[in-house]
């Protein structure tokens, strides 16, 4: 059997991860996968996620078992951080995850089950491993026009233009916050419009939520997850914890699912369950014990959002300063949207040439398409990356 297995297309971000680190050069800057690193190129354990886990370890007796869908106080903490009040608790079934990917692989797998014939609507472009997990599970994919090449903002319109086509029973998967990977983000007026056509379509909306917090708050970022919440009869969410608190290697995340008004929510939290143990049992509950420990006592949760606080306000910085940058060096506005962008992502629009001699002559690694994760910047890389933009235009 295993000769006959085919070599497997390599994920371009986890590629360029290992090229990275097998370039021997010594200022080479990495701008690639999408992990925080602070100014000294460090991806810290923030301090509350250190003090609960200290915590945890004195207070934990047991690791047996917790539940096929994890512990119920980290599904409500998640909820409330995710969704606030914008559905009653009674509609909303979880499911701790493996990381938002693991999220993502069970909201999948469950429209691959109960929809197998719906086709999955997704931005053009978006993260490779929705498509990637899709077409795995057999389902068909649809895009929507998303990004404006030309002014690096939202083409609302066409995306509103293509979700207007979506049918009833298909599906329409949205990023909450800090597109990926783009950077360039709905309005909140543009969110109501999308919810607009999106209500009247008979689709299921699946919402992946992986950076809230880095854009414009926790709150601001969770402005259109919520909105669906409340517009939509379902929702799907699939939210992730690696980013906003950290924990990338712990995997941590959760699938929400928003049941219609009237639905037996018990069914659909078994189904969640279920879905948990074909996959892989139960899910871990280390992280998801951190954070939740860290979302439930008021000082170490005061502690963590001042310091996400602090990763957002440093990447807003380091965007005006790129875009002062490579205003004065081009002497043009073309970048001006990477101060406008939000999240760790910008795509800078360089062609595929030009991100190929950035690696070669300059030792700065980017995504093939040209995305560029900011918090892989400091204030010194700053002008070096200008610079090395400019000579290959
Ligand atoms: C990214 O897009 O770089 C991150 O979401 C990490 C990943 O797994 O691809």
């Amino acid at each position: 059997m295993l000769d006959r297995l085919k070599p497997q297309p390599e994920d371009k971000i986890i590629q360029l991860m290992a090229l990275y680190r097998a370039d021997p050069r010594t200022d080479k800057i990495d701008l690639g996968v999408g992990v925080y690193k602070d100014a000294t190129g460090h991806t810290p354990v923030m301090r509350a996620v250190r003090a609960a886990g200290q915590a945890v370890w004195q207070a934990e007796t047991s690791k047996t078992y917790v539940a096929l869908a994890g512990d119920t106080a980290f599904h409500a903490a998640m909820a409330a951080l995710v969704l606030g009040d914008a559905v009653p608790a009674a509609r909303v079934a979880a499911a701790a995850a493996p990381g938002g990917t693991g999220a993502l692989r069970i909201a999948f797998d469950l429209i691959a089950k109960t929809a197998p014939g719906a086709k999955v609507w997704m931005s053009d472009p978006t993260w490779p491993n929705h498509p990637a997990i899709c077409r795995d599970l057999g389902l068909d994919v649809a895009t929507y026009r998303y990004f404006d090449e030309a002014t690096g903002g939202v083409d609302a319109d066409g995306m509103l233009a293509d979700l207007g086509r979506v049918a009833a029973g298909d599906v329409v998967l949205l990023h909450g916050c800090c597109h990926n990977p783009t950077g360039a983000n709905l309005t909140d007026a543009e969110w109501n419009r999308v919810a607009d056509v999106l209500a009247a379509s008979g689709a299921t909306v699946l919402v992946d939520i992986a950076y809230q917090g880095f854009g414009d708050g926790l709150e601001a970022d969770a402005y259109g997850t919520r909105l669906l919440a409340r517009r939509m009869p379902e929702l799907l969410v699939a939210a992730s914890c690696s980013k906003n608190f950290g924990v990338y290697r712990d995997r941590v995340g959760i699938l929400l699912a928003v049941a219609p008004e009237g639905t037996d929510r018990a069914i659909v939290q078994a189904n969640l369950a279920m879905l948990n143990r074909l996959n892989y049992s139960f899910p871990p509950d280390h992280g998801a014990r951190l954070v939740q420990t860290v979302l439930d006592t008021p000082a170490l949760r005061a502690d963590w959002q001042a310091e996400l606080e602090e990763v957002r306000l440093s990447m807003l910085g380091l965007r005006a300063q790129l875009a002062a940058e490579l205003r004065q060096l081009t002497n043009s506005d073309r970048f001006d949207f990477v101060a406008q962008h939000r999240g760790m992502f910008s795509r800078l629009g360089l062609t595929p040439d030009q991100v190929a001699r950035l690696r070669a002559d300059h030792a700065i690694y980017m995504v093939g398409d040209s995305r560029i994760n900011i918090a892989g910047l400091n204030a010194d890389s700053v002008p070096v990356l200008a610079r090395a933009i400019a000579s290959v235009l």
